[in-house]
């Protein structure tokens, strides 16, 4: 039996997506900026508002973009610092350094492998000017939990960014993820847990400056003809993509519940068992990206890996940093981060997806018994 991370196109078969919509888009003539893209922006702040708080989402060429948007909307550049993860994928980071601006790092709590506000204090600087929240996995960061810090330290002033790339359709305390910080950056990445054909991203946010900005920054810094008061990038998304991702959006609920069953069968077959899956956030209702458990040692996990892959099943580290693999950053700080080390040498990350069946989650499951 042969099982596929992640096999993209089985996972796009399951949503039917009705390709008479390429056509359409061929016939308006228009491929960029057009229906497609307004409707996808709608349908996206529909997704995340909630009653008392609309907000504006803005489209963009893809979710490193969307971070980079979201930081120079508040002007974030050299001198400033940023903190955020070691334990994310390189982007995250890249965008901070994209702007000019230094990454902190910050250490993460061992069992929901995401920040450990409770240490978010000791590493807040004069130059600190914004967190960068990772929602790993899918899995969410308190948020509330950091505003209440910033609030009892006096450092209201510091923005708050949520990288949701990987949090689609997560909540905590019913409130999406997203909708909890000054502006949020999405991914729709193929593999992502709404994912175009091709690249994609948006930034969404309350605060209609930061939107009026980002909306120029995105398209050559332009506020009307030939008017550019900022420098600007170029970053859209594409009519086609915006039009994949308008019809894969009607299904999230139905991809949210098949996901649930998938983890629920892990949760059940993985208990007892010496691997332990990332602990869920207190309150939070993840809608998992990803599915990762934890090994007693990095010997055993490397093993396991092995013994799965003779098994025929494909699995992932995410993820491997360490301050080796960036050596553009002349940095100590990974000998500062515990945490981070120990979990980026004992995480495995399992095929998860809804082109699987619960059959072979079973399987893997008994794959993993029988290698103890
Ligand atoms: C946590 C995180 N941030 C940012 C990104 C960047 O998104 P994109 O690949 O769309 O640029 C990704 C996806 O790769 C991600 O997983």
């Amino acid at each position: 039996m042969k099982i596929k991370f992640c096999d993209l196109k089985a996972i796009n078969k399951q949503y039917g997506i009705d390709t008479s919509v390429f056509d359409e888009v061929l016939d308006t003539g228009n491929y960029l900026l057009g229906k497609q893209t307004e409707q996808f922006e709608s349908n996206i702040t529909k997704f995340l508002s909630n009653e008392d708080k609309t907000g504006y989402t803005i489209t963009c060429a893809n979710g490193t973009d969307a971070l980079i948007l979201s930081l120079k909307a508040v002007d974030i550049s050299i001198g400033d610092e940023v903190i955020t993860v070691a334990n994310t994928a390189y982007p995250t980071i890249s965008a901070i350094l994209n702007v000019g601006a230094t990454p902190k790092f910050i250490d993460i709590d061992p069992q929901t492998l995401l920040m450990d506000i409770n240490q978010l204090e000791l590493i807040l600087s004069p130059k600190t000017k914004a967190i960068m929240i990772v929602h790993l996995y899918g899995n969410m960061v308190a948020v509330e939990l950091v505003k209440d810090l910033l609030r009892k330290v006096n450092r209201e002033d510091i923005i708050i960014i949520e990288d949701v790339a990987q949090a689609f359709g997560s909540k905590i305390n019913g409130c999406s993820a997203g909708t909890l910080s000054d502006l949020a950056a999405f991914s729709f990445y193929p593999t992502k847990n709404l994912g175009a054909l091709g690249d994609a991203g948006a930034v969404y946010t309350t605060n209609d400056e930061y939107a009026k900005k980002i909306r120029a920054l995105k398209h050559y810094g332009m506020t009307g003809l030939c008017l550019h008061y900022h420098q600007g990038i170029n970053s859209r998304i594409d009519e086609l993509q915006a039009a994949v991702l308008n019809q894969k959006i009607k299904l999230i609920s139905s991809v949210v519940q098949k996901k649930e069953l998938l983890y629920d069968r892990y949760q059940k077959g993985l208990r007892g068992s010496p691997y332990e899956m990332v602990m869920q956030t207190k309150n939070a209702h993840p809608h998992w990206h990803l599915l990762v458990i934890m090994a007693r040692s990095g010997k055993i996990r490397d093993d396991l890996r092995q013994w799965l892959s003779q098994c025929g099943i494909e699995t992932l580290i995410h993820y491997s940093y360490t301050v080796a693999n960036l050596k553009f950053l002349a940095s100590d700080q990974m000998a500062h981060l515990p945490q981070t080390l120990e979990a980026s040498e004992r995480i495995l990350s399992l095929p998860f997806n809804i082109a699987l069946q619960e059959s072979d989650i079973d399987y893997i499951v008994d794959c993993i018994k029988r290698f103890d």
